[in-house]
């Protein structure tokens, strides 16, 4: 009898999201229904996969009255069922602050499975319903993933106010807890006890000064990403993010990853979860929420699809979009190096965006326009890391005359002849062998269409290029940024300089650190190879012989340890030991 009633409720879930599966993709910002044609109230919120279902957490809200924590399910990420509230708010308010009680607030719900105890453990923000004072947390826990959830206890963690708060489950089962603290103006970040419910002792301010919150946070490959707001309140800001190879250690805040129109209010939302999407390399959704400040309850939500295929954090804007996007999102791929003879696309580190043509100006583009796409074949020259780049569809060559850049027939002068200089990474900067000038879009730009020029090497971001190949043609060794990326480094202390002349020195620069080479003697290139103890190459590049000074940036590519650089030239050789700490 059990069995039949639980079959019947199976079938009667499939037959009545089946009827009502209204939704195919998903568009940003729009009027949300769940599967009874209701209006999603789900803010602030989380979703986790489980046995082929998304479950979608958030806050339930009436105006500014919270109901207590939704919870949705779907199959697809387009058509959600809502299911009883995973908690409904119960009890009487305590002087004590132990409750979680009609009138009390509770925002940005998350939602972890502890394998070790059995349990989901949810965590919210609390606020004692009267204003934003008491910055605490309030956790749950449940033996099954849609509750009822059971009311622990509420707290501030290790003593610290917390606000704006996510949580994050690695992949070794560790749990952390983030939060907006010391009034908002840094970020907490505390690993949780095994059972998940309250904070160890081991914990980390991060991006201090930075006033950021709205914290969610992700993993790809062995690199952590922090995806952040700043503090506006209900009204939206430019989005933050931050990179991390050691998730208590240093983080390193990158660019706004917004870069279509309207980028300086994050598309008009605030942060609240990355998704991971099931069965999908890479494949991650920025999940945002729209907020009506005179109406919580009814804002709106904006999920868009995050790519990483810069090896950095990029939004793009669609009106509407389904999860077919992820199928192309990784088609052009990292070279691991360039092998003269084969084909590349160069795509601007500073937008993501594919070096093109569009009638004759040269641009960077949204890509998988192959109409505008440019691809090249790099021919040698005698020089290592020299190359003339030769246009596939044309066959002309890219050349920097005089007039700027242009694609021409094959000639001998040098103007047709780029210097590719390896930076962290694995970006490039490309300079035009006749001038020092480099390949830079234009007014470091973010836009589709913003034009690509040659300006004075100025060693900026709007000047690097990663050399990338089109995976639906080609099979090169793909760079595998994602696997052996980095522990941040954050500070770097040098040993020993073994002769004047040639100074290597470190200087740490917004948590960067770099390599500076300065009163070089002589004009002739000069290869610098930074080994570790163990004698393996880590880093290599040449300084072009125009060059009187030349800065590496190399955050984010080196593990702790003890390194040698060793820079010759034909009139020198010189090695240096430096530690980074
Ligand atoms: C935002 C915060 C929201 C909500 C709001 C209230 O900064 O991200 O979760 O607390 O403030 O003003």
């Amino acid at each position: 009898m059990k069995k039949a009633l639980f079959i019947l409720s199976f079938v009667s879930f499939f037959v009545s999201t089946a009827s009502a599966a209204a939704y195919t993709k998903i568009t940003p910002g729009e009027n949300w229904l769940d599967t009874d044609g209701n209006f999603i109230n789900a803010h602030g919120g989380c979703v986790l996969y489980e046995n082929g279902y998304y479950y979608l957490f958030g806050e339930n809200r009436t105006v500014f009255y919270s109901n207590g924590i939704s919870c949705y399910k779907s199959a697809d990420l387009y058509n959600w069922k809502k299911l009883p509230l995973a908690y409904t708010v119960q009890g009487v308010q305590r002087e004590d602050l132990q409750d979680a009680a009609p009138g009390r607030l509770f925002e940005r719900p998350k939602v972890m499975y502890n394998k070790s105890t059995g349990k989901y453990v949810m965590y919210t923000h609390w606020e004692d319903g009267n204003n934003y004072s008491y910055a605490r947390v309030a956790v749950f826990y449940s033996d099954k993933i849609e509750g009822p959830y059971t009311f622990y206890k509420t707290y501030r963690p290790n003593g610290h106010d917390s606000r704006d708060q996510t949580t994050f489950l690695d992949e070794d089962g560790k749990a952390y807890h983030f939060c907006a603290t010391n009034m908002n103006t840094d970020i907490n970040v505390a690993l949780l006890n095994e059972d998940y419910l309250d904070p160890s002792l081991s914990e980390t301010l991060i991006l201090n000064g930075r006033s950021m919150e709205a914290p969610a946070i992700t993993r790809v490959g062995d690199t952590y990403f922090g995806i952040f707001s700043g503090c506006t309140g209900w009204t939206p800001n430019a989005v933050r993010s931050a990179m991390s190879g050691s998730i208590l250690g240093a983080w390193t805040e990158l660019t706004n990853p917004a870069i279509d129109a309207k980028s300086s209010t994050t598309y008009d939302s605030q942060s609240n979860y990355i998704l991971k999407v099931n069965g999908k390399e890479n494949a991650y959704v920025y999940m945002g929420d729209r907020w009506n400040s005179h109406d919580p309850g009814s804002s709106k939500y904006v999920w868009l699809p995050l790519n990483f295929r810069s090896g950095y954090p990029f939004i793009n804007w669609y009106d509407s979009w389904d999860l077919s996007i992820f199928d192309n999102m990784y088609r052009y791929k990292r070279a691991k190096s360039i092998v003269a003879g084969n084909t590349y696309a160069l795509l601007a580190r500073i937008s993501n965006r594919l070096f093109s043509r569009d009638g004759s100006n040269f641009v960077v583009s949204v890509d998988d326009d192959d109409t505008k796409n440019l691809q090249f074949v790099f021919e040698a020259t005698s020089t290592s890391n020299l190359y003339k780049l030769k246009e596939v569809k044309s066959g002309n060559y890219l050349e920097g005359g005089t007039g700027g850049l242009a694609l021409n027939a094959k000639n001998t002068n040098i103007t047709q002849e780029w210097t590719f200089s390896k930076q962290a990474n694995n970006y490039y900067y490309i300079t035009n062998r006749s001038r020092n000038q480099a390949l830079s879009v234009d007014g470091s730009s973010v836009s589709n269409g913003a034009g690509v020029v040659l300006q004075v090497k100025a060693s900026s971001m709007n000047q690097l290029f990663g050399v990338y190949f089109d995976s639906k043609s080609f099979e090169y060794e793909e760079d595998n940024f994602f696997k052996n990326t980095p522990s941040t480094v954050s500070s770097i202390e040098s040993v020993k300089q073994d002769k004047p002349g040639v100074v290597i020195f470190p200087s740490m620069n917004n948590g960067d650190f770099q390599i500076r080479l300065t009163n070089r003697t002589g004009n002739n290139p000069i290869n610098l190879k930074m080994f570790d103890l163990n004698g393996m190459k880590v880093y290599e590049t040449i300084i072009s012989g125009d060059e009187s000074s030349s800065t590496i940036q190399l955050s984010n590519i080196l593990a702790k340890g003890m390194y040698i650089v060793n820079a010759k030239s034909k009139d020198f050789s010189v090695n240096q030991k430096f530690i980074v700490k």
